[in-house]
């Protein structure tokens, strides 16, 4: 979608890596299942806070391809934790009026869980307030693949492929690129979230692991955001 689009205050889209699971379960003690699991009950109120502050997409990055390299008791854990938010959350998600997208792919992730995924899609697909994109399982190299291999396997001529094109065949298709990428636990980098989309999104990243990120963090954020001077290669409007 267009980023002329875009109110210059507030984001339209923002997209959350959440990170510092592990590290805020080592700072208590506690084991990183603990970690993950404060981690999706951190979920809900950022999602309400969002929409509340009149964001109308919010992409969450869940679980990378690359997190299947780690041990497999670590991601059999992360995949129940999403079992279990979606058996809990989606009706009140509905009531919440939030509209669920997968973003990534179902490649690896048990039939069961796939299914869930794509129920909670489906029962979602009228609401209207705020889209909420779950990354999960989700790579933006895998994304770009992917859409290459549509395009190519349809055959399309070299010279007519285009960025446009490309972005239709995205798994973020049908959502605008995020304006906003917000990282916690103060590490620097896109870690392959959104690597195409993101081409021209504003950064901020905070020290505080995701379970303690709070709608005031958020808030803090957002206003910082306001202040950025968003010039897509162009010239300041000031200049
Ligand atoms: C983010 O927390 C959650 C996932 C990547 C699934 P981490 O598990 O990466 O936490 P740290 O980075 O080890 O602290
Ligand atoms: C990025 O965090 C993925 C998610 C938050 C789901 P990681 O913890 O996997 O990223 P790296 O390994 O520090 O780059
Ligand atoms: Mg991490």
């Amino acid at each position: 979608m267009n980023e002329a689009t875009a109110s210059p205050k507030l984001p339209r889209h923002i997209g959350i890596i959440m990170d510092g699971n592990g590290r805020w379960a080592k700072s208590r003690g506690a084991s990183r299942h603990e970690g993950h699991r404060a981690g999706v009950e951190n979920i809900r109120p950022i999602i309400r806070a969002t929409a509340d502050i009149g964001v109308q997409f919010l992409s969450l990055y869940a679980f990378s391809t690359e997190n299947w390299r780690r041990p497999s008791l670590e991601v059999q854990g992360l995949m129940t934790l999403l079992g279990e938010f979606l058996d809990r959350e989606v009706d009140n998600l509905i009531a919440e009026n939030v509209r669920i997208r997968h973003l990534g792919s179902f490649d690896g992730i048990a039939n069961h869980l796939s299914h869930k995924i794509s129920q909670a899609v489906a029962r979602t697909q009228h609401c209207t307030r705020i889209t909420l994109g779950v990354a999960f399982n989700y790579g933006g190299r895998q994304d770009i693949v992917n859409a290459v291999r549509h395009i190519v396997a349809r055959g399309t001529p070299a010279n007519q492929i285009t960025e446009e094109m490309i972005s239709q065949h995205l798994s973020s298709h049908d959502i605008p690129d995020p304006d906003f990428i917000i990282r916690t636990s103060g590490e620097w980098r896109l870690s392959n979230f959104l690597i195409w989309e993101a081409a021209y999104s504003e950064y901020w990243t905070t020290p505080v692991f995701w379970p303690d990120f709070t709608p005031q963090h958020l808030q803090q954020a957002i206003d910082d955001y306001a202040k950025r001077d968003r010039r897509y290669g162009g010239l300041s409007k000031s200049t």
